[in-house]
């Protein structure tokens, strides 16, 4: 397997609890909380957490956002915005590779080494889950062929079926 993709996992958690630099968190555009990994994370980190989203002012789809991580064992809150699916016609696959990509740029502009990932727009967002995988799986690996600063992506996945097909996308693209 080529070295990039060594450095991506597939793991079955609880992204709150990941010991990494920082975690992302899959929010919506006002980035005032929510139910899913939004609420495990605003839950786990504190009220600390919404008082310093409040005044970031949201945030687009596509793009990303970075607060401190107050109780969580992550340094940094990595906050990205997926698209909701709609049955693919309007950019949806642009915007989720966006997601990934924008948050990665954060992460290695405030030298982040290790940094952990839900399985963005696959819960409340509808997206299939086979789509956003591979998606996925090709941001980060397309991303950290350009750089070598971050060393660990971990994709966090919340059921055994999220594991299977985020493990299988990973394979797949690291063949290529
Ligand atoms: N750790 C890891 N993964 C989790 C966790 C958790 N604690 N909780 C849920 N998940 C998984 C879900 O099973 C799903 O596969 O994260 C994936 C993304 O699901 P959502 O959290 O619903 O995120 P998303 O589909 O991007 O929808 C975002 O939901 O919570 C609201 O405010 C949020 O409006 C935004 C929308």
């Amino acid at each position: 397997m080529p070295k990039i993709a060594e450095k991506v996992t597939v793991i079955i958690g609880d992204i709150v609890v990941q010991t990494v630099d920082a975690i992302v968190n899959a929010a919506n555009n006002s980035l005032l909380g929510g139910e899913g990994v939004d609420g495990a994370i605003h839950r786990a980190a504190g009220n600390e957490l919404l008082e310093e989203c409040r005044k970031l002012g949201g945030c687009p789809t596509g793009e990303a956002r970075i607060t401190k991580g107050y109780n969580l064992p992550a340094k940094w809150v990595i906050h990205t915005v997926g698209p909701i699916w709609r049955g693919g016609m309007y950019r949806e696959d642009e915007m989720l590779y966006r997601a990934y990509q924008s948050s990665l740029e954060l992460a290695q502009k405030y030298d982040i080494r290790s940094i952990a990932f839900p399985a963005i727009s696959t819960g409340a967002y509808g997206y299939p889950i086979e789509k956003a995988a591979g998606i996925a799986v090709r941001s980060v690996l397309d991303f950290l062929r350009e750089t070598d600063k971050i060393n660990n992506v971990i994709m966090v996945c919340y059921n055994q079926t999220a594991f299977h097909t985020y493990s299988e996308a990973l394979l797949q693209y690291s063949r290529q």
